[in-house]
């Protein structure tokens, strides 16, 4: 039977129009995303077609890059976007896990077996998770697709890793708990630094720390249980919630009231009322006080009480102290010490998502903005994305002051640009984003 709620017909408005200013960025993303496409049959005759994040860096297919993959790939080739997809859900485990990291291609190189996170060199996925985005994505590139039976062929697959994370994952209020920084997208993040002191990413205790999750199976009930380190972060929470957003656009009972009760729990839990800001909690229940984007990405949610999405927007968003740079969004928000606009290494080793503008971010907040009907905003933050990547190209990450660029030089999840200006194109109108 196929989903009732998704249309048999594509929605007309999702494909990049002919004629725009962001015709080069719409050009650029095709070109980055071609470039990246990796097609084939595994070991076991699996078949797969997935976009790397970088052909050099990044040969292998990541979680939520995937994900932003395909809401560009939808807009260009919606039957890529639909594979890409396909691919990360036969990837699926039998007890219904879609790790970080699967390997199609041969087992994980040696010189990241130490830190990838693998029960063994030659498993074919990782053992940990990335903000569980999936169905949120799934049901919107059906919708745009107008294809009812991917909606359906999806559902039951999504069903069992929603049940998975909830099965290993969740505390009593539905909120989802992570192992380790990697787990929640943002690898370095200042936010973990004071919980894990030397066990913080790139530092020698660091290694200790995976080597007690991977003799724990990675297992993050036996990790609390033996007093690792753990937290409840807000951006795996907002990917969580948006996901259940996902199961109830799919057709799933009860989705709908979860997404809800979710976001209120999200609120509950992790808000700060004094700060007006979201912040993740450590591993005692304490509040984890630095400010960086995840705090924001509960702008994405549905379901956030209005009064609380406008002080993310006014107080924390909007302030050029703190996010509001001229290339927005900060990893870190710029007040706080942590905060290195540029690279940030540890000896030779980087350390990401400590201060640079990666585009994962710009599509939550633009999502928000949109939500919120912060119309000039989100004009703005699409012209200055697009500036960023017109000034250094589709660069992993970038200065959020001077615009230049690092990291990887033609990376796949920076196409995010693209969908960018054709959600705010579609949404705002061409009349107020095109000159
Ligand atoms: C880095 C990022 C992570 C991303 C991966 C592949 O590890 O921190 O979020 O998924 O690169 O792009």
């Amino acid at each position: 039977m196929a989903c009732e709620r998704i249309a048999e017909r594509p929605r007309a408005s999702h494909f990049l129009p002919a004629v725009s200013r962001y015709s080069d960025i719409f050009a650029g993303a095709k070109h980055v995303l071609e470039r990246n496409w990796r097609e084939g049959h595994n070991d076991c005759g699996l078949d797969f077609g997935y976009t790397c994040p970088d052909a050099a860096k990044y040969p292998d297919q990541f979680f939520w890059d995937s994900c932003f993959h395909a809401l560009v790939w939808s807009r260009l080739d919606p039957a890529r976007a639909m594979r890409e997809l396909g691919t990360l859900v036969a990837a699926q485990q039998s007890s219904g896990m879609i790790g970080h990291t699967t390997f199609w291609q041969g087992p994980c190189r040696l010189a990241r077996a130490f830190t990838y996170n693998v029960l063994d060199r030659r498993a074919f996925q990782t053992a940990t998770i990335q903000p569980p985005l999936l169905a949120w994505v799934w049901a919107e590139v059906a919708e745009r697709a107008g294809n009812a039976a991917f909606a359906e062929s999806g559902r039951a697959a999504l069903v069992r890793f929603h049940e998975c994370l909830d099965r290993e994952r969740a505390d009593a209020d539905g909120l989802i708990g992570i192992l380790q920084p990697d787990e929640s997208g943002l690898d370095a993040s200042p936010a973990f630094d004071s919980p894990l002191g030397w066990r913080s990413h790139p530092k020698v205790g660091f290694l200790a720390l995976l080597a007690f999750n991977r003799r724990r199976g990675y297992d993050y009930r036996r990790v609390v249980a033996d007093g690792g380190f753990h937290a409840t972060d807000v951006l795996v929470n907002s990917a969580w919630i948006l996901g259940w957003e996902g199961l109830a656009r799919l057709g799933h009972p009860g989705a709908s009231r979860r997404a809800e009760q979710l976001t209120a729990a999200l609120v509950k839990r992790l808000y700060d009322p004094a700060t007006g800001f979201f912040f993740a909690e450590g591993p005692r229940g304490e509040r984890l006080g630095v400010a960086t984007w995840a705090g924001l990405a509960p702008l994405a949610l549905t379901h956030l009480p209005a009064a609380i999405r406008r002080r993310l927007v006014d107080e924390h968003l909007l302030n050029t102290e703190r996010f509001w740079l001229p290339y927005p969004i900060p990893s870190t928000a710029a007040t706080e010490p942590s905060f290195i606009p540029g690279e940030s290494r540890y000896f030779w080793i980087d350390r990401y998502w400590r201060g640079p503008t990666w585009l994962f971010s710009s599509w939550f907040i633009l999502r928000g903005l949109l939500l919120a009907g912060r119309e000039d905003e989100a004009a703005h933050l699409v012209d200055r994305t697009a500036a960023l990547v017109t000034r250094s190209g589709f660069r992993e990450y970038f200065n959020p002051i001077t615009g230049q660029g690092m990291g990887a030089g033609a990376f796949g999840a920076s196409t995010a640009v693209a969908e960018c200006a054709a959600l705010a194109e579609e949404t705002l109108g061409r009349r107020r984003v095109v000159a």
